[in-house]
């Protein structure tokens, strides 16, 4: 349970009613760990509704402090600008809150709990370790609409991966994917700051939505912890240093050759292209040790599509591999996605037999 010692909440649009319900949940078990924090299943008593609480617990040292609160506080800010759209995107799973505790020195975000494991997890419950292509074809048309959705409020993913979609079976459909983690989401360049360093900053702005409300939002101030003196100039040596974002294996041929300065929308598609190729084959088309090494792959091993008579798990449809070779293109504007966005990508013969993305 929360103990009563949070210096400041977030939630609306009934502050009081929103402190007591956040106040009252009862922590259950964890459902997932990343490399910041650990997740948790817990209940409201009074309505039994059911939450996911990303907690994270903020290090003592003050470089890795300032950087675990600047992840914290860019994915306070993305839920905001997320819950600008009405309705919300199914495909994106919705927050509710973002709640500081001073006794405990942790952030919590809350959010609606979905109830299947991360594709990474569903994919390693398989014998074979992939999945067969018609589920992998609903899975990225869904991811395809999240990215669409961020994309259209100025937002990129950065770090789209298997971990980062968690099923949610609804009884309609029994493999809703939803995208969770925007805690490396980065504002599209030339697009109004929503979640880079100054929206990150000690101070962010995050949306209250009272989970009981459907789709009514308004804003209150948010104060996260500072990060001690050392804050900005970590800030800036991190940018300095061009630190990559993501994970190795997604990040695009751009990134990985020209820097974080390359990233693009256009690399948001091809961690699209990395994730239907793994959930089909088991693993990521180019993968190694290093980014250098996964680079040089990259750049001199073709994509190959084997199928079980070349060692391959399964034969995966020419219309499929198409999809996947438009999203792997190395030259992003000639990639899938870069020009027309999610239409262009949802227009694919492999992902067309999909509901409209209403966009
Ligand atoms: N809303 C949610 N419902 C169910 N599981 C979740 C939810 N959010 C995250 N998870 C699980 O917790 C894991 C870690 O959360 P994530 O936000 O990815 O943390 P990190 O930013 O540290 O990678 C995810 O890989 C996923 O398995
Ligand atoms: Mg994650």
């Amino acid at each position: 349970m929360f103990p009563w010692c949070f210096t400041i909440l977030a939630f609306a649009p009934d502050l009081g009613n929103a402190l007591k319900r956040v106040q009252s949940l009862m922590f259950g078990e964890e459902i997932g760990q990343g490399s910041i924090c650990r997740v948790y299943q817990a209940t409201c008593p009074s309505s039994n509704e059911q939450f996911a609480v990303k907690r994270i617990s903020l290090p003592k040292s003050v470089c890795k402090r300032a950087e675990v609160l600047q992840r914290a506080a860019r994915e306070a800010a993305a839920a905001r600008a997320l819950s600008d759209l009405v309705p919300h995107p199914d495909e994106i799973v919705r927050h509710f809150a973002c709640v500081y505790d001073e006794g405990e020195d942790t952030i919590d975000l809350v959010m609606e709990l979905c109830r299947g494991p991360c594709l990474a997890q569903l994919r390693n419950q398989t014998c074979s370790g992939c999945l067969p292509e018609s589920r992998v074809r609903n899975m990225a048309a869904a991811v395809a609409r999240a990215l669409g959705h961020l994309h259209g409020i100025g937002l990129l993913c950065i770090d789209l991966k298997a971990e980062n979609v968690v099923l949610d079976p609804t009884e309609q459909d029994p493999d809703r994917v939803r995208l969770v983690d925007f805690d490396l989401c980065r504002d599209i360049p030339g697009h109004h700051c929503r979640c880079g360093d100054e929206a990150a900053a000690t101070t962010t702005t995050v949306a209250l939505v009272d989970p009981t409300a459907s789709y009514n939002t308004s804003n209150t101030n948010i104060v996260v912890p500072a990060g001690g003196d050392d804050h900005d100039k970590a800030l800036t040596r991190d940018d300095n240093n061009e630190r990559l974002w993501g994970t190795a294996e997604y990040l695009a041929f751009e990134v990985l050759q020209d820097g974080v300065a390359a990233y693009s929308t256009a690399s948001d598609w091809w961690s699209l292209g990395i994730l239907s190729y793994e959930l089909l084959y088991g693993k990521a088309p180019w993968s190694g040790p290093s980014v250098d090494v996964i680079f040089h792959r990259m750049t001199n091993h073709r994509l190959l599509f084997p199928g079980p008579s070349q060692g391959g798990p399964q034969q995966v449809s020419v219309i499929m591999q198409q999809l996947i070779q438009g999203l792997l293109r190395h030259l992003p504007d000639m990639r899938l996605g870069s020009r027309g966005g999610a239409r262009e990508v949802l227009a694919q013969p492999a992902l067309s037999f999909q509901k409209s993305p209403g966009m």
